[in-house]
């Protein structure tokens, strides 16, 4: 079958190297894709907010399968276009519909949800403009850091983290008043939660579920992680502290429940559920929830699972997932990711990236990437992951570690610590 793969960053160069080879996939269109893309399928220019455009690729293109990589075309309700829509009988969404994703897509919504499926999660309480002098007191209340999170989208630049009563209040009404549009109309105010974060991942068809290897990213852009946040330096996978008894908990008080909530309530999901777990003392609690893959996470995730993925996914479009095993390799795979200097912050684009063909036992997942004149330069902050598989996760950063110093372009960065504190 044809398949259309929607976005163009490391996250999406993973699905479709991994897509690419199954026997199943008849044609790859990545739209819009990037340099890394253009290696497994055919790039096609997309504006992804433009659903009509999509259906136009689709009939087009004889697409049967639609796999949503980022998070806005799912929130803004992609599946339930297409689904609805007669002349695309038949076509598969990897993805939630609206009804499923807004577990992302609103976190009063997962705060609710979450309570009432009795899943760990920071205590909280939620304030529109109109509540502004509620919310003041109650920050009153909390012991800092008080975490204030934007209810919508935000571009991942919704959370806050304050460290004193006063900021946090000023900081709030500016959330109220509009500083992220309407996605900071109503603030989800929380406990702050003092542990260490990984993300677990799930396919499910809204009945049954699968676990796929857990990660670790890495996301401030200085060594020893800190100074600013980033979409990601680097990821490791499994995470050597997520013991057994560890990930038991999360699979009966947070993957099992979830599953029940979005079966209960009738929310259509056919696709990814992304957890962020922090564990606080051996427990874990829910952080967040994502409705799609992580990035960099699918960067090491899918490099383990040694499934069709295109099967997986069409099981779970059918709702067959509970006859599908999952297949992991059990090595490690880490990923070091190369980005802009200056990011992310002010960066250029546009510098040649050199030595592509000198990388050695790596897998190169291209994000911010661009062929330009048969070169590829960069066109983002994050530009490349460099994946190694290795018997210990040191043995596989050292080969990405390795890697990192080949591939070259001006104003090159990266981290060289990633799994610092793990070993
Ligand atoms: P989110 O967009 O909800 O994932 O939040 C972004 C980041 O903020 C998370 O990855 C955490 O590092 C941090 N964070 C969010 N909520 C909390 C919390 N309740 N306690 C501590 N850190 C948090
Ligand atoms: N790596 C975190 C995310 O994809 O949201």
């Amino acid at each position: 079958m044809n398949i259309l793969l929607i976005g163009s960053g490391g996250r999406e160069h993973t699905f479709s190297w991994k897509m690419s080879q199954s026997p199943l996939c008849t044609q790859l269109f990545i739209a819009p894709g990037n340099a890394g893309t253009a290696q497994h399928g055919t790039n096609l220019p997309l504006d992804i907010a433009n659903f009509e455009a999509v259906k136009t690729i689709i009939l087009e293109r004889d697409i049967k399968m639609v796999v949503v990589g980022p998070e806005a075309p799912l929130v803004q309700g992609i599946y339930d276009f297409i689904e609805n829509d007669t002349a695309l009988n038949g076509v598969m969404v990897i993805g939630p519909a609206k009804s499923g994703a807004i577990l992302e897509g609103s976190k009063a919504f997962s705060k609710a949800f979450m309570a009432e499926y009795g899943i760990p999660t920071a205590g909280y309480q939620e304030f529109s403009l109109a509540e502004l002098e509620a919310g003041m007191n109650y920050i009153d209340t909390q012991t800092p850091p008080i975490v204030l999170k934007a209810d919508g989208l935000a571009a991942g630049k919704g959370v806050l983290i304050i460290n004193d009563r006063e900021e946090a209040k000023v900081a709030l009404k500016k959330m109220l008043e509009g500083q992220f549009g309407a996605a900071s109309s109503k603030v989800v105010i929380e406990e702050f939660l003092d542990g260490i974060e990984f993300s677990v991942f799930t396919l499910t068809d809204g009945k049954d579920y699968k676990i796929l290897p857990i990660a670790k990213d890495y996301k401030r852009i200085g060594e020893g992680d800190t100074g600013l946040n980033t979409g990601g330096m680097g990821c490791v996978s499994p995470v050597p502290f997520v013991d057994a008894e560890l990930m038991k908990k999360v699979e009966e008080r947070i993957i099992k429940p979830t599953i029940k909530g979005i079966q209960a309530r009738g929310m259509t999901y056919k696709g990814f559920v992304f957890f962020g777990i922090i564990r606080v003392k051996n427990e874990p609690f829910v952080i967040e929830y994502n409705c799609r893959m992580g990035d960099p996470e699918t960067e090491v995730v899918f490099p383990r699972l040694k499934n069709d993925l295109v099967k997986l996914m069409t099981a779970m479009s059918n709702g067959e997932l509970s006859n599908q095993t999952i297949e992991i390799d059990e090595r490690s795979a880490t990923a070091v990711f190369l980005v802009s200097g200056g990011y992310p912050e002010k960066y250029e684009k546009g510098k040649e990236i050199r030595n592509l063909d000198q990388v050695k036992n790596t897998l190169v997942f291209h994000a911010g990437t661009k062929a330009v004149d048969n070169k590829i330069v960069t066109n983002g902050g994050r530009v490349i992951a460099l994946t190694a598989l290795g018997d210990t996760m040191e043995a596989a950063l050292a080969i990405s570690n390795q890697n990192a110093t080949i591939i070259d372009f001006d104003g090159k960065n990266y981290r060289t610590d990633i799994g610092f504190d793990l070993v």
